[in-house]
């Protein structure tokens, strides 16, 4: 069985980040052990080194091993170069056990709040996925920006640019989860065989409506996948159930 915590849009700054609501966070997750967390972008809100340094401070008090990949707002003010130096590669790969891979790809473009994959990294990721294929493997991809439209969250404005062509390359090689945030609120679309799912905001005061700050668990084991929304400080529920492929 393996569990991982899906966090994002964090929004380190001084005006949108909540630290209590933060702290608060730390404590539950630290207490799941997670496997793995996955922060889907949006660590900072400015992206100022400043914020970076501020933001690894806190990333530094979670005991699981965390993998990052940028978000619009990271971009900002050459938070892109700021990623690479304080946090890490942009887009990754990691494979687990070897029956498990995750795919980190980064969807956005400095001073920009469009999501966009482009070619060389869908090329990238068309070659990683072909491999899970192959060994037949279970497969996650994380990034930002969400692609589908997410219910509730007003105007449609930063849906990837490019989300046709990611939408294709993913359902047809079977991804089983793909990570998402930049909305702020959580949800769970599943198109053939890929649950596409976005997380909530972990701490920023950037909620809309009523929507409180939540982050996501993944249980997977060999049969199927539980999806939990846990609210910060508040109610954890079932999300959603699915059956694993493999
Ligand atoms: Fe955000
Ligand atoms: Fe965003």
């Amino acid at each position: 069985m393996t569990i991982i915590a899906h966090i994002s849009d964090l929004h380190v700054s001084e005006n949108s980040f909540d630290e209590e609501v933060f702290m608060e966070a730390v404590s539950e997750i630290n207490k799941l052990q997670p496997d793995m967390i996955i922060l889907t972008g949006d660590i900072t809100d400015n992206g100022y080194y400043r914020e970076y340094k501020q933001a690894i401070k806190y990333l530094d008090m979670f005991e699981s091993p965390l993998f990052a990949v940028p978000g619009n707002h990271d971009s900002r003010n050459l938070g892109n170069q700021s990623f690479e130096d304080l946090v890490g590669e942009r887009s990754w790969k990691l494979t687990k056990d070897g029956d498990f891979t995750v795919i980190g790809l980064d969807s956005s473009s400095p001073d920009e709040d469009r999501g966009y994959i482009g070619l060389p990294q869908h090329l990238w990721m068309e070659h990683q996925l072909d491999n899970c294929v192959i060994d037949e493997r279970f497969s996650i991809v994380a990034l930002h920006h969400h692609i589908i439209s997410i219910p509730e969250t007003g105007r449609e404005r930063n849906v990837l640019s490019d989300a046709g062509d990611v939408l294709k390359t993913i359902t047809t090689h079977e991804v089983d989860l793909v990570l998402s945030g930049h909305k702020h609120v959580p949800n769970i679309w599943k198109i053939n065989n890929t649950v596409i799912v976005n997380a909530g905001s972990l701490c920023s005061k950037k909620l809309r409506g009523k929507n409180r700050n939540s982050y996501n668990v993944y249980i997977i084991d060999d049969k199927e996948i539980e999806i939990f929304l846990n609210n910060v400080g508040g109610e954890k529920f079932l999300f959603g159930k699915y059956q694993r492929k493999y």
